[in-house]
């Protein structure tokens, strides 16, 4: 079906929870890996067609501070992969425009990932398009307890005063300082749960869940998401 996105409003923020490479490949008999493989064709794809609608910050879950969990071979094969990508998103980042920003704690890395982190992010920061943010070792979880350590370490040297704490406060130490909190999250694969998924900043956003698995998602799956959130009434707790 064709979609139509004239008159509609474009989310300023798209946060997506990528999910299903697993299932893609087994579907088709294959090794879990080359859903990953395939995965990240369509993450690649898909920066291109949110940098061509206008969307402006485009987070997505790449790994998670649990998928540590999952066998040598698969988190070997991850790895690899983002070295991989790393040098293609330089490319393609460039020839769009794109911004990239990772974020997560990337100190769990081995020290060649962390470099191609920095220097992507060094590289790409002056440009004016959309900010792709990937999240590496990211857990909400993690995030905010990392925040909250070092919120306790600033009020110790006396930075930072307690009774002067606000939620902006909070915000401002996340690992998404400076970024507005995601308008729409979108979750392939049918699974309903944020899996430790920006906990702080998902707290008014819209959610759409597609079973759509994520190496088959496109911008189709996209449009969708979008029409639906624009039907969606946006209350924050208040009356309309
Ligand atoms: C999402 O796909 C990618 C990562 C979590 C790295 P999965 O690997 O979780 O795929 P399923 O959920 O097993 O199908
Ligand atoms: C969430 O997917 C993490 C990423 C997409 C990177 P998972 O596949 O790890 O989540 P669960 O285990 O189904 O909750
Ligand atoms: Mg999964």
């Amino acid at each position: 079906m064709e979609q139509n996105l004239e008159g509609m409003v474009i989310p300023r923020h798209v946060a997506l929870i990528l999910d299903g490479n697993g299932r893609w490949a087994k579907k088709r008999g294959l090794p879990r890996t080359m859903g990953h493989k395939e995965g990240c064709v369509t993450v690649e794809k898909t920066v291109e067609i949110a940098a061509r609608m206008g969307i402006e910050y485009l987070t997505v879950y790449g790994f998670s501070t649990e998928n540590w969990k999952r066998s040598s071979e698969e988190v070997g094969a991850l790895m690899q992969l983002f070295r991989y990508y790393m040098v293609r998103l330089l490319k393609i980042a460039s020839a769009n425009n794109v911004r990239v920003k990772m974020i997560g704690d990337r100190n769990r890395f081995d020290k060649d990932i962390i470099e191609g982190i920095n220097r992507l992010e060094r590289e790409t920061k002056d440009n004016t398009g959309l900010t792709f943010v990937i999240a590496v070792n990211y857990g909400g979880r993690d995030e905010i307890t990392r925040a909250v350590r070092r919120m306790a370490q600033d009020c110790a040297s006396g930075i930072l005063k307690a009774d002067a704490i606000t939620e902006e406060t909070v915000s401002s130490y996340l690992d998404t300082a400076q970024m507005p909190d995601p308008d729409l999250l979108i979750r392939t694969s049918g699974e309903i749960r944020l899996s430790n998924y920006l906990l702080w900043q998902l707290a008014y956003t819209e959610i759409f869940v597609t079973d759509c698995l994520w190496p088959d998602f496109n911008k189709e799956e996209l449009e969708k998401a979008i029409l639906a959130y624009n039907k969606r009434e946006r209350r924050f707790g208040g009356v309309k």
